[in-house]
């Protein structure tokens, strides 16, 4: 499993796309962002804390907001793929159409929206790869059953963002395009931080 390399320095130029339209994303979400670092969950993850039952409740919350986000944002369903495939290989006691949707994710049809919200998904494999390492003493280390979506692409994941960062930097820069982009990121974090507010109510048991 390879986490380490590759990864884009948020603060910093990484190759001239970083954008002022980035800025605005990196500001305008920085407080939802601080504080999902300190969401019980995924701290726990990245302390190696979290126990069995924990991550799992985690993960089903996880599924439930991808498998809505991907359908409102038109993208191919690999996140909740992954999220799968990790439920499969953590025992899951229910069916996978028996795990509750996130009713929060906005209305993504719109292309500048959907460009703001792949900000928080793209983005958050850059923290995810943090997280698929503090799973090693919980999963056992080199063991990617459990973690396939924590790991995500894995090496690729800088050039993918960076991929995303150049279609940021392509948008138009007309001022309403901006507040679109921006509106839809916003949004899009704030489903998820109310949708995970309540991941232990979700218990597998
Ligand atoms: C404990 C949980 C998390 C950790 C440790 C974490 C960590 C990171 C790290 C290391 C980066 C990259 C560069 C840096 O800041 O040095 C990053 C960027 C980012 N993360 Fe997180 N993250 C976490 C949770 C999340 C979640 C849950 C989301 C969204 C659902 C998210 C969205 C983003 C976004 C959008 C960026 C890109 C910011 C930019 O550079 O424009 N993160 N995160």
């Amino acid at each position: 499993m390879d986490q380490q390399a590759d990864l884009p320095d948020r603060r910093g130029d990484d190759d001239g796309a970083e954008t002022s339209l980035r800025r605005v994303l990196r500001v305008a979400t920085q407080d939802v962002h601080d504080r999902l670092h300190r969401h019980a969950g995924f701290a726990a993850v990245q302390d190696a804390t979290i126990g069995r039952a924990a991550y799992r409740d985690l993960v089903v919350r996880l599924y439930g907001f991808y498998a809505t986000f991907e359908v409102a944002a038109a993208v191919a369903p690999v996140r909740s793929a992954w999220l799968a495939s990790d439920l499969e290989a953590l025992g899951l006691a229910r069916p996978l159409h028996a795990v509750p949707r996130c009713p929060h994710v906005p209305r993504l049809d719109a292309a500048h929206r959907r460009l703001g919200a792949l900000y928080v998904a793209e983005g958050s494999a850059l923290g995810g790869r943090e997280l698929a390492r503090g799973l090693d003493r919980l999963l056992g280390r080199d063991v990617t059953a459990g973690r396939r979506f924590f790991i995500g692409r894995g090496a690729q994941t800088g050039e993918a963002w960076r991929n995303y960062l150049a279609q940021l930097s392509a948008a138009p820069r007309e001022t309403s395009a901006h507040a679109e982009i921006v509106a839809g990121a916003v949004e899009t974090f704030a489903a998820f931080e109310r949708w995970l507010d309540g991941w232990t109510t979700s218990s597998e048991g």
